[in-house]
């Protein structure tokens, strides 16, 4: 330890506080590329276990802050992957007596936006930089490639960019990292990514539901149909592994895995934030509300008991064409796919306004094409889409998405109808084929609401035939 730190002594461009599998795969990744990087663990077996993996490379370890920080360059760069929360401020409390002007502090994990800022506001004061960086692709995408969402002052981006570049995924030689602009957006970006994961997901348990009670598929023939669709416009990380999930065995009972996977959802919390978000700024993404709900309907599996018991019927298996269904099905959930991108999309937009982070979502767009678990084929499309107008406010008015999307919207009619009469659930692909046929709607029956409110609190209402406000009084009689 002390003659390998002697060797390392203030030469490494990086260090890494935290060395969960995240951590240690991130530093890897970075060694991997040539850089002389230091990694910090107060589990020494965690650090040992960093040495032993990085044999030939210049990986250095240190469990205590002040052997770690003398290994760092000066001024230093700092990478934070510890829990999000109080664990972030534990490790920036700790180190923050040890660091000097100029120092940089850059947090890696799924941090809340607002956390974000209140640190980078703390550290301004003590004239330490902070980045706040959403980091996606899991432990694999950590280790080869993940995609990277720096937010922050730019000046502090540029220190640590030929990193950043050189670890993130690739598309044609294209890094999936860019600077997209200052604060807390890198968090912003990355809550929102995983708002758009739990819309996904669930649309593609949706179509398991379906395939499985509703068409009495096993699952060599769900590995098959989620194989094929994922070769063609659904190809994508998310439909890959799925494929995938339906084909492995369990090494205990010989029976597949998924069979033996308890059906509670858990969730460490972005989705919701994305949610929350959504709400408080006044942008409609009922898909990733809808997801959540759903993750947090599925833990109530006593009441689910009980009301299988309640509510028998119906529950029917579908006297259809199965290729048919099948083929209706995967253009339901292609166009319900990018119907989630659009919601996502368009809560970026609103909350780069709202938050002057001067986003350009055709940056995001295409730094989400590799490295993270959104990335999909579709991504080109919408890369495009922004290309072509910066101003786009929803995905849905981009006309060639718009044609794809038209194209599907019988087979999601079609699907979405036929499984509320089999009784299986689709909240998802319906909300998704609801929110379309509400934005599409020039007429809304808001004007009812507006009546109501005006009836029951006076709140008043706006008339199409004339400006300013009014009321009535709704329960005199006009002829009197
Ligand atoms: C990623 C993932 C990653 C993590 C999710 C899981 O982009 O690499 O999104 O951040 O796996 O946070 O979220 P839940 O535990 O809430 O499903």
């Amino acid at each position: 330890m002390n003659k390998q730190n002697q060797n390392g002594k203030m030469q490494c461009e990086i260090g890494m506080v935290g060395l969960g599998v995240m951590g240690r795969n991130l530093l890897l990744n970075m060694a991997d590329h040539g850089f002389t990087v230091a990694g910090f663990d107060k589990d020494k077996n965690k650090v040992d276990s960093l040495r032993k993996e990085s044999k030939e490379k210049h990986v250095y370890g240190a469990f205590t802050v002040e052997e770690f920080l003398q290994l760092l360059k000066k001024p230093r760069a700092i990478m934070l992957l510890v829990p999000a929360g109080h664990p972030v401020d534990l490790v920036i409390d700790e180190l923050l007596p040890h660091l000097q002007p100029g120092d940089l502090i850059i947090d890696a994990g799924n941090s809340h936006f607002t956390d974000t800022n209140t640190r980078a506001q703390m550290l301004q004061g003590q004239q330490i930089q902070f980045l706040g960086v959403g980091i996606s692709g899991g432990e694999e995408g950590a280790r080869l490639g993940p995609s990277i969402m720096p937010g922050g002052p730019k000046a502090a981006y540029e220190k640590v960019r030929p990193i950043l570049e050189a670890v993130a995924a690739k598309v044609n030689g294209d890094a999936c990292v860019t600077y997209l602009g200052p604060g807390s957006v890198g968090h912003y970006v990355k809550m929102v990514h995983n708002g758009i994961e739990y819309g996904i997901m669930q649309l593609i348990a949706e179509t398991y539901d379906l395939m499985k009670r509703g068409l009495g598929l096993n699952n060599t023939q769900l590995h098959d149909v989620y194989r094929l669709w994922n070769e063609a416009e659904l190809n994508s990380y998310l439909l890959e592994i799925t494929s995938n999930i339906f084909a492995k065995q369990d090494e205990k009972t010989g029976k597949q895995v998924i069979d033996e996977i308890l059906a509670v959802a858990k969730q460490t919390g972005t989705g919701m934030w994305t949610s929350q978000s959504a709400m408080e700024l006044q942008v409609p993404v009922p898909t990733i509300d809808l997801a959540v709900s759903m993750r947090d309907l599925s833990v109530f599996v006593k009441e689910r008991e009980q009301a299988s018991k309640l509510y028998k019927n119906p529950m029917m298996l579908a006297n259809v064409d199965h290729n048919i269904f099948i083929k209706q099905l995967q253009g339901a959930l292609f166009s319900s796919m990018i119907m989630v991108y659009a919601q996502g999309m368009m809560l970026l937009a609103v909350a780069s306004d709202k938050y002057a982070y001067e986003l350009n979502l055709e940056a995001v767009a295409r730094i989400w094409r590799g490295g993270c678990i959104i990335r999909a084929r579709i991504l080109e499309d919408i890369t495009a889409a922004f290309r072509a107008n910066h101003h786009l406010s929803n995905l849905l008015l981009d006309p060639n998405l718009a044609e794809k999307i038209l194209m599907q919207q019988n087979n999601l009619r079609q699907i979405v109808s036929q499984a509320s009469f089999l009784g299986v659930p689709v909240p998802g692909l319906m909300v998704t084929l609801s929110y379309l046929d509400a934005y599409r709607s020039v007429w809304q029956p808001a004007n009812l609401i507006q009546a109501q409110r005006d009836y029951f609190g006076s709140h008043t209402y706006e008339r199409m035939d004339t400006e300013g406000t009014f009321h009535t009084e709704w329960e005199q009689d006009v002829s009197t």
